[in-house]
């Protein structure tokens, strides 16, 4: 197994390791820890089916079938396939010189407590150009802080909330088939997040500000906390914490949804592309559940 990084940023790619391939106790424990470490890991050169990627999880903690309605792929269920093409090749919606499937930046379930642990996406048509999928490590953004404002968030909540996302924030929706009809406003009660949590594993702190979700600060209401959101946003989004993954054929790439936010670059739509994704289990609640308001 040989380990490169991916940037100046973190994040490592693993040549050498067939994910199929039957390991030892101690190897999955060795893949966990290199995960647990870097966060980011791209293996290299696998060549899975469905079934062999929902089997891949199973070194990270398994995984799991809702995200963020349950993925029932008939071949595998827990797996969802992200492609912008339908099942007869064709481009769906369809014209070439528009850009499909940009996201802005975001942890996975944000909006329940108990979020994935993270995902591992398999790229199984690449693009000539696009189709990258960004990170931004909210370990390095915590520890970027400036004095001011890590004293000012120290102790402070994030109200997030499904319904926060505008619909221009993804178009994922206008072209995803699996359960489209279910991604509307008012799905998911709106849920409380500390702004800085330790890592439920390593206990780094990581800085938890997920734009797509991040409706308003709990504690601080008016102008100010909308001040405070605005500049939180700005610090965590610098382009000096982007990390751009250009995808090989191959790649599967796992990430940790508890420290990283994600977003997509969409895809021309004269290349197809096509991703599948299977969703880590989660364990413990990093948020909790506010109460509906009264009615
Ligand atoms: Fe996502």
């Amino acid at each position: 197994m040989q380990l490169h990084r991916l940037s100046d940023l973190g994040g490592v790619r693993v040549d050498g390791v067939d994910l199929t391939a039957r390991r030892t106790p101690e190897e999955d424990r060795a893949l966990m820890t290199l995960f647990n470490q870097h966060g980011l890991v791209v293996f290299s050169d696998q060549k899975l089916t469905k079934r062999q990627l929902v089997e891949a999880g199973a070194p990270f903690g398994g995984t799991m079938s809702n995200v963020p309605v349950p993925a029932a792929d008939p071949e595998a269920v827990g797996l969802s396939v992200l492609s912008n093409r339908g099942a007869d090749g064709n481009l769906v919606p369809g014209d070439p010189d528009r850009m499909y499937g940009a996201a802005g930046w975001h942890t996975d379930q944000g909006y329940v407590a108990a979020p994935n642990r993270g995902k591992i996406l398999y790229g199984v048509q690449v693009p000539e150009e696009g189709g990258m999928t960004g990170f931004i490590d909210g370990q390095s953004t915590y520890a970027a802080l400036s004095e001011d404002l890590r004293s000012r968030v120290e102790g402070l909540h994030v109200i997030q909330s499904w319904d926060h996302m505008r619909p221009e924030a993804s178009d994922e929706r206008k072209y995803r088939q699996d359960g489209e009809k279910e991604l509307t406003r008012g799905r998911f009660v709106d849920v409380v997040y500390p702004i800085v949590y330790p890592h439920p594993i390593t206990g780094t702190k990581v800085l938890n500000f997920p734009p797509m979700w991040a409706a308003r600060i709990a504690e601080v209401p008016g102008p100010e906390g909308e001040a405070l959101a605005r500049a939180l946003v700005e610090h965590i989004t610098q382009q000096k914490f982007q990390y751009w993954h250009r995808y090989r054929l191959g790649d599967a790439v796992l990430w940790d949804n508890w420290r990283f936010l994600h977003a997509a670059s969409g895809t021309p739509g004269r290349y197809a592309r096509t991703v599948w994704s299977v969703a880590l289990r989660s364990s413990p609640e990093l948020g909790r559940a506010l109460q509906t308001a009264a009615e």
